[in-house]
């Protein structure tokens, strides 16, 4: 029985700032952040979102009548969650209308989360084959203002629900893995924004990738040419590069170019949008999927990272026929239709927040799903009817 992705659904906030308009307010050459990091448009998440909101968006993408009532496991996966005991699931479950006999919670290891939460799905609905699961990544990436991480920032959602026969990407459970207690990167409790070794974050990434690529290779005696496509956790576009490039002079010079050029359309969509965190390689699988010029059966190597640390790499094969399944116009018009705004409307709406008693004004809405109000320190979220 093949089992994996059978709908992906992406959300993100609709206002962005210009990635060179951030670099001029910085005194900071914009070559550094376009070219060298690799970023061109930053999301910014509006008052009332947060992981729960972000989630429920994308989540409502990919739910309908026909496979609401299948869903029998629910995982968000998250490292900017709202409560410390309420997992994001909880909220989403009258959101979302979803069944009551459910297992529903949350999962964090910086941004291996919705990776987590992919392979339990996986054993899931293996176990489990007429049930389905849905698996969500949101986050808001956050270092604060004028920190050398800040254009590194960015907010969205990613939803996957997991299934038999699924339409859109198999998982073939072929997977190696490794942690290790590593100090790369935390966010206290009391801290709203993380705490980052940016530089040693990218020695361990591309270090964990080296590693695990060499295990993946002996387990399954497979090389780089046995996979069309390689994605990567994408914090910001030029670190999986970082990743890819020691591959160079290992692998014959075409398939390397090959891989480079499909690597370059699986970031279009982070380029645009920002980190996701436990998001970020999963919107670089849409991105691929909506403007790489896929073939029906490909083969993916998919490198997930998550500080603290833990990584994967697992393998997985393209449905054809997935486009059908995939709404690629949608995705592209919703990015294209966001608001620009300036740094200094930024900077405002990053130190702002609803207050306890605080309520907000419908007006103000401007999404599907929104933080209504914090009555006695409890978050209430409700639905745009
Ligand atoms: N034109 C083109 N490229 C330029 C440039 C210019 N004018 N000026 C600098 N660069 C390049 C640098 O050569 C460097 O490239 P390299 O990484 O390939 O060596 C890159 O831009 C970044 O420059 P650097 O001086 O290293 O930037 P920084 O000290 O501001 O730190 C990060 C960059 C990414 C480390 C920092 O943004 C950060 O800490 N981010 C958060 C950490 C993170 O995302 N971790 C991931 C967790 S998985």
């Amino acid at each position: 029985m093949d089992v994996g992705i059978d709908r992906l659904g992406f959300y993100t906030p609709k206002k962005y700032i210009d990635i060179v308009e951030l670099a001029e307010a910085r005194d900071v050459d914009p070559n550094k952040f376009t070219i060298g990091i690799g970023q061109s448009k930053q999301a910014v998440p509006d008052v009332y979102q947060d992981a729960v909101t972000m989630a429920a968006e994308a989540a409502d993408k990919v739910l309908d009548d026909d496979n609401r009532n299948d869903i029998g496991l629910v995982i968000v996966g998250t490292e900017s969650s709202v409560d410390e005991s309420k997992a994001t699931s909880a909220f989403l479950m009258d959101l979302l209308d979803l069944p009551e006999d459910v297992r529903a919670f949350e999962i964090k290891e910086a941004c291996y989360g919705a990776t987590a939460g992919l392979q339990m799905a996986y054993n899931f609905v293996a176990m489990n084959p007429d049930k389905k699961a849905l698996v969500i990544a949101s986050d808001i990436a956050r270092y604060g203002i004028k920190t050398p991480g800040e254009v590194t920032q960015g907010a969205g959602a990613v939803s996957m629900i997991v299934s038999q026969n699924p339409h859109i990407l198999k998982l073939d459970n072929k997977s190696v893995y490794m942690s290790r207690n590593v100090g790369d990167f935390w966010r206290p409790t009391f801290s709203k924004t993380a705490f980052a070794r940016g530089k040693y974050s990218n020695e361990i990434y591309v270090e964990f990738f080296t590693t695990l690529w060499k295990r993946f290779q002996e387990k399954y005696d497979m090389t780089a040419e046995d996979f069309d496509t390689m994605l990567f956790h994408i914090p910001y576009t030029k670190m999986g590069m970082k990743a890819l490039r020691t591959l160079d002079g290992q692998i014959p010079a075409a398939h390397y170019d090959k891989l480079v050029e499909h690597y370059q359309k699986s970031i279009e969509f982070s380029r645009n949008v920002g980190n996701l965190y436990t998001g970020s390689l999963y919107l670089g699988l849409i991105s691929y999927l909506v403007n790489g010029n896929v073939q029906p059966d490909e083969k993916l190597m998919l490198f997930s990272y998550g500080s603290g640390a833990v990584g994967e790499i697992y393998s997985a094969e393209v449905v054809a026929g997935f486009d059908k399944y995939l709404d690629s116009e949608f995705i592209k018009e919703e990015l294209n239709n966001r608001q620009k705004i300036s740094v200094p409307d930024y900077e405002t709406i990053f130190s702002e927040e609803l207050e306890n008693a605080g309520i907000t004004k419908l007006e103000d809405v401007h999404d599907k799903f929104y933080l209504s109000e914090i009555k006695e320190s409890e978050r209430l979220y409700k639905k745009v009817n």
